[in-house]
């Protein structure tokens, strides 16, 4: 149902307008004509009603204005932009229709004469038509407005909620950068920590090094003190049984400054071997297994050991033997003092056996400590083998695969401390990249020692 709000102070308007109206309808609803014949009236109704289409309005009633007036109440007043406005005037002369329609919110503006009832038909169906159109954009609007309403809601929580996260991170930023102050503090106090402990570390190497350089060289040292001991005694005995002249003494001499001398190289041997930047050198094998022979020889016939040594050297087709060998034909490429303190340890080691096993109550009769040295040369693989066997029983297959243990011996407290085989590998393998291994042969030990060329 449209309500339409007929404003006049004429009755013969209000009847004529239901009467045209009476089968009106648009969009199959009917109209509802409300009267209203001052201006008061027409407030009134219109505030009762305000979802009024059409107001249909007489411009002069108690004043030649109050037509005019109403509307500015209606628009302006009661803020009421919907409802449709159509001036209907009997005095056109009083309101000018281009002057009016321009300075008021009205739709039309019509003479009453004008009004025929096809004419009045015409108007009402336009201004429902527009009024139709402007609810339905309203309620467009308001549920746009919903919409957008909604949406700012949901921004405003989503809003709410980054800014909550936002906090949040920021707090655990905080927190973090914290943690990563402590974790900075942590870190440098535990680089502190694990420097003092590297520190101590090489300090504490530095020691184990000396301790074992120590130990080296009092291994070296047993024997030639031992021997320069037993030289002072005979010197003494010689003495008492009236042996000692010049010719004694001059000898005893000899033999002690080689034991001393031997000893000093020691030293300064082991300081190089413990010495990082050492340079290796070509030298005389053959010449070196000589010096070392020298050496021991006193002790090796105390002890009624024979040695013999071979020199096998195929640099030429005939070969050569030890006596007639060049010095210069068997070269090897290394440190010749550590070759010689290798040299010494398996010569001792085989002179302990030899000695053990002439001790052995079950030695067969007329049995001799033998060590034999071959020193080969094979010009194919430039490579020098140095064998040292002996007849002292061999090594026992229980322990075979420790002798070159560190701190490995059989030999009594005092006697042997398992360092010899151990050093002297690493002397070869390590610092001269060349081979130290052992096997048993028949009635004793071999070892062989490889070196480059
Ligand atoms: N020629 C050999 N015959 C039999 N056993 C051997 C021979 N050479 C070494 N061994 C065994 O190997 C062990 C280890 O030898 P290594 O030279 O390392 O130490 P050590 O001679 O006992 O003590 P040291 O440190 O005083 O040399 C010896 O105790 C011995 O049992
Ligand atoms: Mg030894």
């Amino acid at each position: 149902m449209w309500k339409v709000i007929v404003v006049d102070d004429e009755e013969a308007v209000h009847r004529i307008t239901k009467i045209v109206l009476s089968n009106f309808s648009f969009e199959s609803q009917k109209v509802r004509l409300i009267s209203a014949y001052s201006t008061n009236e027409a407030k009134l109704e219109i505030k009762k009603n305000p979802d009024t289409a059409l107001v249909l309005l007489d411009v002069v009633m108690e004043k030649n204005s109050s037509g005019l007036d109403l509307v500015k109440y209606i628009r302006d007043e009661m803020n009421n932009k919907n409802v449709r406005i159509v001036l209907r005037t009997g005095q056109p002369g009083q309101a000018p229709r281009e002057e009016i329609i321009f300075k008021y919110d009205i739709n039309d503006y019509k003479e009453k004469d004008e009004l025929t009832s096809e004419k009045l038909i015409t108007t009402v169906a336009s201004s429902l038509r527009a009024f139709r159109d402007i609810i339905t954009l309203e309620s467009l609007k308001k549920h746009l407005d919903e919409l957008v309403e909604e949406r700012t809601e949901e921004l405003k929580s989503a809003n709410e909620q980054l800014k909550k996260e936002v906090l949040e991170r920021k707090r655990a930023e905080e927190d973090l950068y914290i943690l990563n102050n402590s974790l900075e503090e942590q870190v440098r106090i535990g680089i502190e920590k694990q420097m003092e402990q590297e520190k101590l570390l090489i300090q504490q190497t530095k020691l184990a090094a000396m301790g074992e350089m120590i130990g080296a060289i009092a291994h070296q040292w047993r024997q030639p003190l031992t021997a320069v001991a037993l030289l002072v005694q005979n010197i003494e005995d010689a003495f008492d049984y009236g042996d000692l002249d010049r010719d004694y003494i001059k000898e005893a001499v000899q033999d002690c400054m080689g034991q001393i001398k031997f000893m000093s190289k020691t030293i300064d041997d082991f300081r190089n071997f413990f010495k990082p930047d050492k340079e290796a050198r070509p030298f005389d094998v053959v010449l070196a297994v000589r010096e070392v022979l020298s050496l021991l020889s006193g002790q090796l016939k105390n002890h009624g050991i024979d040695v013999t040594v071979e020199c096998k050297c195929f640099a030429s087709k005939s070969g050569c033997r030890f006596k007639n060998c060049e010095e210069s034909e068997i070269t090897a490429h290394g440190y010749p003092n550590e070759f010689k303190q290798v040299l010494l340890n398996v010569l001792e080691n085989s002179k302990d056996a030899l000695i053990g096993k002439k001790a052995k109550a079950s030695v067969e009769k007329g049995y001799r400590g033998e060590i034999s040295i071959d020193i080969l040369y094979k010009q194919k693989n430039d490579k020098i083998a140095i064998h040292i066997k002996d007849n002292g029983g061999g090594i026992k297959s229980d322990i075979f695969d420790k002798i070159f243990e560190p701190y490995f011996t059989t030999k009594e407290v005092g006697k042997g401390t398992g360092i010899g085989l151990y050093m002297s590998k690493l002397i070869i393998e390590n610092n001269m990249g060349g081979a130290l291994y052992a096997e048993n042969i028949k009635n004793g030990a071999l070892f062989t020692i490889e070196l480059h060329k």
